[in-house]
């Protein structure tokens, strides 16, 4: 099946009992045994995953083309399930910019639990494969495109620079979601999604997913310690991204296309210094996006305004704009606006005069027009 068939169909679900074409949400916290106390179905207790939890993960393994996939409370639970399996004397190597929770939660592990963390620019040519070979590397971390920056990392590149020094390569994929690039197939051995984002679409859920090239050790051990945590997405929460992910397909590529055209419009307009998207022909990252993005570049999109060395000009803009929700996070059907260096704080690495918005799905001319009102 193609991901959009996929996707539409749920990976061809249909009620063994009922008939239903819809996933049903099943909130049962324990599951029974029979006279033999043998279990009556495959679960045992929902802190462990229950059946509406497994339906979104067989989707989602499906379309990443992965051995296995897990979902979780949030996407940053993903984040520190993942690097639980990390030991004391581990070495871990990522972007200096890129989400900035996950970073934090690095940069605490390197403090209380004895782990190596290494930075590389990732605007810099050759620079992760550079820090990847100075020092003991265990896990390289990227994001493709990297957030809130938009630079674009080759894959296929981290995963030879990772597996030439037997380190794992982890992709957090939640910009560029597997309708758009499956990272496994570049050679990522884990691909993390902030279900959040596109591949719920819709504002109203919280999650993450993790899915794997190879069930091995580090992956068994993410299964039990998501089952110690209670990380595990509850089930409303998952019959929830069953129902997002049926039109994820059709909701990024609309995002892309919106996306372009207001990067476009945007590009050498007076009031922007610099339009940093991926799918803009200029763009650095431009030909290793065409060819690891397939369904679009996404509705991620960043400007750097003029002469706004402070971010005044940025907090103004983002707030007098009609059709953008100044709010954090991003992959929804509505568009949103962030000042990036205002939520990260004064230690943050964006510069002052970026703009970060989520392209949504409304009408493209909508919100050019909106732009170019609120930058005039
Ligand atoms: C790239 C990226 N990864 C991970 C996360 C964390 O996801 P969540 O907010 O679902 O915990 C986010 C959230 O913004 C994100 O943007």
């Amino acid at each position: 099946m193609k991901p959009d068939t996929l996707l539409a169909r749920a990976n061809d679900y249909v009620d063994d009992r009922s008939g239903g074409v819809v996933p049903p949400l099943v909130t049962t916290t324990t599951f029974a045994r029979d006279r033999d106390y043998e279990l009556v179905g495959d679960h045992v207790y929902a802190r462990y995953g229950g059946p509406t939890a497994e339906q979104a993960e067989s989707v989602l393994c499906a379309l990443e083309g992965a051995s296995d996939a897990f979902v979780f409370s949030s996407g940053m639970s993903a984040v520190v399930v993942l690097l639980e399996t990390l030991r004391s004397g581990d070495h871990l190597v990522a972007p200096t910019v890129m989400y900035h929770g996950a970073q934090d939660w690095f940069r605490r592990l390197a403090e209380r639990r004895g782990i190596g963390l290494r930075f590389f620019d990732a605007s810099e040519a050759g620079a992760l494969e550079r820090e990847v070979a100075a020092g003991p590397t265990t896990m390289l971390w990227i994001e493709s495109p990297v957030n809130p920056t938009w630079d674009v990392i080759d894959i296929e590149a981290a995963a030879s620079a990772a597996h030439a020094v037997g380190a794992a390569l982890v992709v957090d994929s939640t910009v560029a979601p597997p309708v758009t690039t499956r990272a496994l197939d570049l050679g990522a051995d884990i691909v993390l999604h902030s279900a959040t984002k596109y591949l719920n679409g819709h504002s109203d859920l919280t999650g993450g997913a993790l899915a794997t090239r190879s069930s091995d050790a580090r992956w068994e051990e993410v299964g039990e310690v998501r089952k110690y945590t209670g990380t595990v997405l509850a089930p409303f929460e998952a019959w929830l991204l069953l129902r997002g992910l049926r039109t994820l397909g059709l909701r990024y590529r609309r995002a892309s296309d919106n996306a372009l055209a207001i990067a476009r419009r945007m590009s050498g307009h007076p009031a922007v210094e610099s339009c940093l998207y991926p799918g803009l022909d200029g763009h650095p990252g431009h030909d290793v996006a065409k060819r690891q993005m397939t369904a679009g570049f996404g509705g991620m999109l960043s400007l750097l305004l003029a002469d706004d060395p402070q971010g005044e000009r940025c907090r103004r803009v983002a707030t007098s704009l009609r059709h953008f929700t100044p709010a954090t996070s991003l992959g929804g059907v509505e568009s949103l606006v962030e000042h990036r260096a205002t939520v990260e704080g004064p230690h943050s690495q964006v510069p002052r005069n970026l703009l970060r918005f989520s392209i949504g799905i409304e009408d493209a001319d909508d919100l050019i027009e909106d732009l170019e009102a609120a930058l005039g």
